[in-house]
């Protein structure tokens, strides 16, 4: 793809040198706003909703998409997906609270957390959320607390992990051996047997091989032991499925002129496969759930900042930023690439080559190394792109400085979707004891 359709994808275009977002001028939302800003786009986010459903439409009938909600958890965010018709998959109570506070029913909620307590699964009972459990002895508890709460054991579902796993960097892949999530082949079976013993009697079964997966040749080998392993299963314990979940994963196109995630390639290698096992009639009819996350939320919110200090040490250039890895971890974390260009771009003079830095006192404060840009002064605003998954939601009060705000552009109007966290915020759970006042 080249760099005009790569950032036209994304709704950003130059006119007269200055970056519009969304047909809004990005230098005078971020004046107006203030520094750092994450700028949502309503319509990217509908958009990507869009393309995922087309995919699976064209093959199935029965499908439901759940938006992983840790990719960015803003209320106005979750109430767009859920206009679309999105479900949702949450990894928390916390997660759970925010899509309830958004005014959707808890059926529309999976639960695939990993290291569950007795009080997220007694939550998650009763709110008769579906949850997907990460291990035998999590069965045990989960139906010792159905018969506690004397509840009707419904629906309940395993996470199977295939041991093929993918993903953008270490961190983020999350099946394998070695790995903490999910359960392997050896406990599988015994997993759905169990539950059938205690008479839970409607089934799904999940994976989630990794996140930020870009190469989809990836997924065919777990999809392949999934498979098998859910007509093992279908055949042993004598039971069908009602719903079989891909996770999520998707990658997006980081990079100036990636391409993008390959559907066409994922229908082939596991959408279709998945009808022609349906087709075969061992497993039952069961409806296919994906849970991306990235995917529809990455895109749709640039992070702004503002060029405070321009610094040459007669070695290396910096320009000194007010977002930092409090505000977006993810090139600190996993050393991930986000694109960063100009608000105002001049392209005169001689381009030089920068690294970006934060203002947290650690030498890993580097949003972007080695960048490229011409006539960049202090004062100047940088867009930094991509930072609608893991944007927010991994940012922190490192440094004590307060979290930055959040507004949407919709239809020509931007409105604040998150207040900036003042000084105040920052002291307001603190309690100091007596001897110390
Ligand atoms: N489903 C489950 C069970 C997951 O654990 C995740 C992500 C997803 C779905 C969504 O994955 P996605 O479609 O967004 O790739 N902080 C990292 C990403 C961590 C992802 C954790 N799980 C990052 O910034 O790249």
């Amino acid at each position: 793809m080249d760099y005009a359709n790569w950032l036209s994808r994304k709704d950003l275009e130059y006119k007269n040198n200055q970056l519009y977002f969304s047909n809004f001028n990005v230098q005078e939302l971020t004046v107006k706003y203030g520094t750092p800003l994450y700028i949502t786009s309503e319509k990217i986010i509908r958009a990507r909703y869009n393309e995922i459903d087309c995919v699976l439409k064209s093959v199935l009938h029965d499908y439901q998409i759940h938006y992983a909600v840790k990719a960015n958890s803003n209320l106005s965010l979750l109430k767009i997906l859920e206009s679309e018709g999105s479900y949702f998959d949450c990894t928390s109570r916390g997660e759970i609270y925010s899509c309830l506070r958004a005014g959707i029913p808890s059926k529309k909620l999976l639960y695939t957390g990993n290291i569950f307590t007795d009080e997220d699964f007694k939550f998650a009972i009763e709110n008769e959320v579906i949850i997907n459990l990460d291990s035998l002895s999590q069965l045990y508890r989960v139906n010792k607390i159905y018969d506690s709460l004397k509840n009707e054991k419904k629906l309940i579902s395993f996470r199977y992990n295939p041991e093929f796993g993918a993903g953008h960097h270490v961190h983020d892949i999350t099946a394998g051996k070695n790995i903490k999530f999910g359960i392997l082949d050896n406990q599988i079976v015994e997993a759905y047997q169990k539950a059938k013993d205690f008479d839970f009697h409607r089934y799904g079964i999940h994976i989630h091989i990794g996140s930020g997966i870009s190469n989809v040749m990836k997924y065919q080998k777990a999809i392949e032991k999934f498979f098998s392993i859910i007509e093992k299963i279908s055949k042993e314990v004598s039971i069908e499925f009602e719903f079989v979940d891909f996770g999520g994963g998707f990658g997006i196109p980081y990079h100036p002129g990636e391409e993008t995630f390959n559907f066409d390639l994922y229908k082939e290698l596991v959408i279709a496969p998945f009808k022609s096992l349906i087709e075969k009639g061992n497993i039952g009819n069961p409806q296919m759930k994906v849970e991306p996350g990235r995917f529809l939320t990455a895109e749709s919110t640039i992070l702004t900042t503002q060029i405070n200090t321009i610094k040459d040490n007669g070695y290396k250039r910096f320009l000194g930023v007010d977002a930092g890895f409090n505000t977006l971890i993810r090139p600190m974390l996993y050393g991930s690439y986000h694109h960063i260009i100009p608000c105002y771009k001049l392209e005169k003079g001689e381009f030089l080559k920068y690294d970006i830095a934060g203002p947290i006192c650690e030498s890993g404060d580097i949003l972007g190394k080695d960048r490229e840009f011409s006539e960049l002064k202090e004062g100047d605003y940088l867009a930094i792109l991509d930072a609608g998954a893991y944007g927010f939601t991994m940012s922190s009060n490192y440094n004590s400085r307060p979290r930055a705000a959040e507004i949407l552009l919709s239809k020509g109007t931007s409105y604040l979707i998150r207040k900036a966290e003042t000084y105040d915020d920052l002291f307001r759970s603190q309690k100091i004891p007596n001897h110390l006042k």
